[in-house]
Order: structure tokens, then C-alpha cells, then sequence
């Protein structure tokens, strides 16, 4: 009896929570609704949309595919700012508060920027105020990754572009070469993405250059005890005068091609910068990086998936933001 009663009266409270859930959702889907990316966004309102991003993509690759590197690293920098809203691409204005591009992290290294431009371009011709510049830096990234990697995904749509960039949004949200891990890795946390999800992406860095600035202090006064020592001869021979200005490829083995390379690197010490080598210190993701180096199509897999995560980071979308019909300033209205 007393059994029964109780059953009774656990499947009340069920019934009671499963109400209350739906009353809670529903009022709040109601209020603020939530705008998803969706694949093919663009597919009535532009079709060619994304092949135009595309070929100008391939068309400035096969110049110089290192503005694939740049494009990557564009979407990363835009997205951890802010969200993925195109506020990397705003230009400064005399008088006007500096903007995400004059931050240091930022400045004098960003490259790209052209290629957006000229899609843009295109893109006003073909269909005038329909694609945003978030969108296209997306595509942008998502089609380096392929004429680079080989590594094709999807890329979910329908961003629209801020109005604002300040450069004090960007500190704390960007992760500086000279963090450990550890010290990414909440970087990377505040952002929803865990460890081994850093370890995935920073398989980035298997194409493009660093500034010898971004590591010199792992060259001098004296060598990083971390680093292989016949790779910091090589380094030194390379960074010597003025920091800021000269280049090194970040992955030494195959500079232009994204693959896991990168993580062999590690292995053997020749990883660029602290915030890369430490992740060796770590145990959880020192065994990311040496499964990353043995079974590369598993790598590619959770690359794709964390960039796709990585693209929808607050996102403005529905009738937020705007279409912007120059990249580099925000529409005058
Ligand atoms: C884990 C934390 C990360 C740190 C500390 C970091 C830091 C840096 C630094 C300092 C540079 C060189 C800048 C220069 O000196 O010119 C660089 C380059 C680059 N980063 Fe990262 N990064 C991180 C994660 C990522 C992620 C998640 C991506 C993309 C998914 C990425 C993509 C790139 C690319 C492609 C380049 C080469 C850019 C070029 O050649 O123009 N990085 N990164
Ligand atoms: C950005 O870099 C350029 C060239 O190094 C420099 O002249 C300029 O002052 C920098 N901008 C800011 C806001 O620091
Ligand atoms: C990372 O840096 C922090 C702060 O300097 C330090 O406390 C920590 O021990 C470092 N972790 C590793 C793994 O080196």
C-alpha cells in the first residue's frame, strides 16, 4: 500500500517537471529566438555564393598559398573575439576608438585581407547585400583548409557581420605564444571547447609563418631547454636583427600542407612556440598529441568537427548585425 503510494507519487512529480520543462522552453523559445546556422544558407537567396568564395579562394592560393594560412587564422581570431561576426575585418578610423586589427596580437601579422576583399567584390556584383563578410571568412577558411589539407566539411551559413570592433575586446580572448597549455587551455574553456579540442586545432600551425618575435624568447638570452637544440641553431640562424620583421614556416617539415605534421614536430621538440611545446607536459594532452601524430585521417575528423564548432561561436544572425557591403566598414544608414 505504502509502496504503491509512493510510485503515485513519483510519477506526479514526473508529469510536474516534464510540464514545467516544456513551459520553461517554450516561453523561452518564444522570447528570444534563437537563429541556427544552417548548410547552404545562401541556396535560393545567392546559389553561387559559395563557389564565387571559393575560386577567388584558389585563384589567390595558387599565387601564394600561404594567404591560406592567413584566411585560417583570420577566421580563429574573428571568431574568439566577439564571435564570428566579421569584426576582425573592420578597418581603424582616424579619431575613432582603435579596432581587434591594431591589437598586437593582431597587427602586423593578420594577412588575407585581399582575398575577402575581392570575394566581396564579386559577391556585390553577383548579388548585391546578400552575403556577409562573417559568411565569406568562413567559406574562406573552410576552402584553405581544402586546397591545403584536402580536408573538405560543410560550412553552416547565415552569420551577419557586427558594427563595432574595439581592440580592448580582444585581450584575454586570444591565446598568446607565450602561455602554456595549461594557461590556453582556460582561454579555450571560457570558449566551450575543452583540452583535447585545443590539441585538434592548434593543428593549425602545420601551415603558415611566425614572426621570430612570437618566440625569440625561447632563443635568447638563452635556449628553451624544451626545444631541440639543432632546431634552435637553425631558428637562431634565422632570427637574428630585427624580430618583428623576419618569418620562419611553422611546421618545418611540410610548411603548406595542413596535416598532422604538426604533431611529429612535437614529438621531437620542434614545436615553435611555448604554447605549442607545452602541451607535451601535460599527460591527457600529450597522448592527443601523439595519437594526432600516428592516425592523421582521425585528426582531420576532429578538426573538421571543432572548426565547425569553432564557426558558430556568437554568431549574430536572423535580423541582427547587418550585411555589410564592404568588408572593411560598417553599412552608413
Ligand atoms: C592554442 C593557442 C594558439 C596560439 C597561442 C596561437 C598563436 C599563434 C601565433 C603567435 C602565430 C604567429 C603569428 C606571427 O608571429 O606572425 C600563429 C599563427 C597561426 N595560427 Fe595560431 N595560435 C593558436 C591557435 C590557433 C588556432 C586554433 C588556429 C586555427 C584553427 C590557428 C591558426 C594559425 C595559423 C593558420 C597561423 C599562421 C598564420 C599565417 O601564416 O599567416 N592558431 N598562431
Ligand atoms: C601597427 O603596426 C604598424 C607597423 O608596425 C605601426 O606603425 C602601427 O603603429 C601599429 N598600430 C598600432 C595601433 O599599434
Ligand atoms: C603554466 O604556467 C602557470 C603560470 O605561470 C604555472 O603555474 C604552471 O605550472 C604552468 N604549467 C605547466 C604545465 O608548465
Amino acid at each position: 500500500m505504502k509502496c504503491q503510494y509512493r510510485k503515485r507519487c513519483g510519477r506526479n512529480y514526473l508529469v510536474f517537471f516534464i510540464t514545467i520543462v516544456l513551459i520553461i522552453s517554450g516561453a523561452g523559445a518564444g522570447r528570444a529566438k534563437k537563429v541556427k546556422l544552417v548548410e547552404n544558407f545562401y541556396r535560393s537567396s545567392c546559389p553561387p555564393a559559395e563557389y564565387i568564395v571559393r575560386s577567388v579562394v584558389n585563384h589567390f592560393l595558387s599565387l601564394n598559398p600561404g594567404l591560406g594560412a592567413g584566411l585560417l587564422r583570420l577566421h580563429f581570431h574573428d571568431c574568439f573575439v566577439k564571435g564570428c561576426d566579421a569584426s576582425v575585418l573592420l578597418d581603424s578610423i582616424t579619431g575613432q576608438p582603435l579596432v581587434e586589427k591594431d591589437h598586437p596580437a593582431n597587427n602586423g601579422s593578420l594577412r588575407g585581407f585581399q582575398v575577402i576583399d575581392a570575394a566581396k567584390t564579386k559577391l556585390e556584383t553577383t548579388c548585391p547585400g546578400i552575403v556577409s563578410c562573417a559568411d565569406i571568412l568562413a567559406f574562406a577558411a573552410r576552402d584553405s583548409i581544402y586546397k591545403l589539407g584536402n580536408i573538405w566539411y560543410e560550412q553552416p551559413s547565415g552569420r551577419r557581420d557586427s558594427t563595432i570592433s574595439l581592440l580592448t575586446d580582444v585581450s584575454g580572448n586570444l591565446p598568446p605564444p607565450f602561455f602554456n597549455a595549461t594557461q590556453n587551455a582556460a582561454i579555450f574553456a571560457n570558449k566551450g571547447f575543452n583540452a583535447v579540442e585545443m590539441v585538434t586545432l592548434s593543428g593549425a600551425h602545420s601551415i603558415g609563418i611566425a614572426h621570430c618575435s612570437s618566440f625569440a624568447s625561447r632563443l635568447y638570452p638563452t635556449v628553451d631547454p624544451t626545444m631541440d637544440r639543432s632546431y634552435a641553431a637553425v631558428l637562431k640562424r634565422i632570427c637574428k636583427g630585427d624580430m618583428a620583421k623576419t618569418t620562419v614556416n611553422q611546421d618545418g617539415i611540410t610548411p603548406d600542407r595542413l596535416d598532422n605534421k604538426y604533431y611529429v614536430d612535437l614529438i621531437g621538440n620542434k614545436g615553435l612556440f611555448v604554447s605549442d611545446q607545452s602541451m607535451l607536459i601535460n599527460e591527457s594532452m600529450k597522448k592527443e598529441v601523439v595519437k594526432n601524430a600516428r592516425y592523421g585521417s582521425d585528426w582531420s575528423r576532429k578538426f573538421v568537427t571543432g572548426m565547425v564548432k569553432m564557426g558558430k561561436l556568437g554568431v549574430l544572425t536572423g535580423n541582427n548585425g547587418e550585411i555589410r557591403l564592404n568588408c572593411r566598414v560598417k553599412n552608413t544608414n
